[in-house]
């Protein structure tokens, strides 16, 4: 589909993806790169990092790869250094690394739980924590006089409850937290902008495939008024209008990009 948006509008941005080789981090990236951003995406597969570059370079944007996984300090570290390195700044830093699975609380060990934690919400802090020092205003590389863009993924799953998802809706509402308190205290202190989007449904991703199996998917949209799939270009167009200067007054927000559907309740 096409992009409402002028092809410029990120024209000499850096961007960092987590997650950014797959699933929404991959059209995240795709449509920053179209308009106009260099792109480095970090991930724990080499050979779906290798595609997803391969991918961007076939439609002339430039882009990179780093191998890392955001549980690891010394990896974040690495890779935003590895970032700044080849592409001279870093201008804005995208949380789209996840976990899922779906299990029930008494299943769930408590290492399970924490895994999720590890890669969404303190993943999520340790990226930033790593990024800070580049995309603050003035911070090192930076041509321009105010601060960067941080866009952390989030969910609609903990604005209620949702069966055999006690970690993840833990976790997303720890990058809720997280958004928020970055957004008063580095927008305050740095000049970054903080926010997030939370997803609804969106087809062809490794969400739906884990947590929505067809039958249930088909079930569902009998009952649920508002329920269609969105796709991953949605998320990328809403991740494009808050990385762009349109955004520019937006700040601690988490848009929830899901056609409506966490509003619905079955028709009577
Ligand atoms: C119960 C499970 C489990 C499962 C893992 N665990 N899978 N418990 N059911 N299906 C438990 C393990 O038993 C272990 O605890 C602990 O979790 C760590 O497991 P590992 O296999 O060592 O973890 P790891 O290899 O690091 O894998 C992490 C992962 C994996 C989260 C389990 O699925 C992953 O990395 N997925 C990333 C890709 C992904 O899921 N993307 C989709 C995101 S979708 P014990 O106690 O045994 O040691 C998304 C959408 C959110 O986020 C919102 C949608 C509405």
């Amino acid at each position: 589909m096409e992009s409402p948006f002028k092809s410029d509008i990120l024209k000499g941005k850096v961007a960092l993806l987590t997650g950014g080789g797959s699933g929404i981090g991959l059209e995240i990236s795709t449509q920053f790169g179209k308009h106009g951003a260099s792109v480095a995406i970090m991930g724990r597969r080499k050979t779906i990092l290798d595609s997803a570059v391969s991918y961007l370079q076939s439609l002339g944007i430039p882009a990179i790869g780093f191998e890392g996984d955001v549980r690891k300090q010394e990896d974040a570290k690495r890779v935003v250094e590895l970032t700044v390195k080849h592409f001279g700044k870093l201008d804005i830093l995208v949380n789209a690394a996840a976990g899922n699975f779906l299990v029930s609380p008494e299943d769930l060990s408590p290492n399970g739980f924490r895994t999720v934690l590890d890669i969404d919400s303190v993943g999520t802090f340790t990226m930033c924590h790593e990024a800070l020092n580049y995309i603050k205003k003035g911070g090192r590389g930076r041509n321009s006089t105010s601060g960067g863009i941080i866009l952390n993924i989030s969910a609609t799953l903990h604005y209620t409850a949702s069966w055999y998802q006690i970690h993840v809706a833990a976790a997303k509402a720890a990058v809720d937290a997280v958004t928020r308190n970055l957004a008063l205290e580095w927008g305050t202190d740095y000049d970054i902008r903080v926010n997030g989007i939370a997803p609804g449904p969106i087809g062809d991703t490794a969400g739906m495939r884990k947590l929505v199996p067809d039958e249930i998917n088909n079930k569902t949209r009998e009952y649920m008024p508002l329920y269609k799939l969105g796709e991953k270009y949605d998320i990328a167009m809403a991740a494009l209008y808050l990385a762009s200067d349109a955004g520019k007054y937006i700040n601690g927000t988490t848009i929830i990009v899901d056609g409506g559907l966490w509003l619905s309740r079955p028709r009577h």
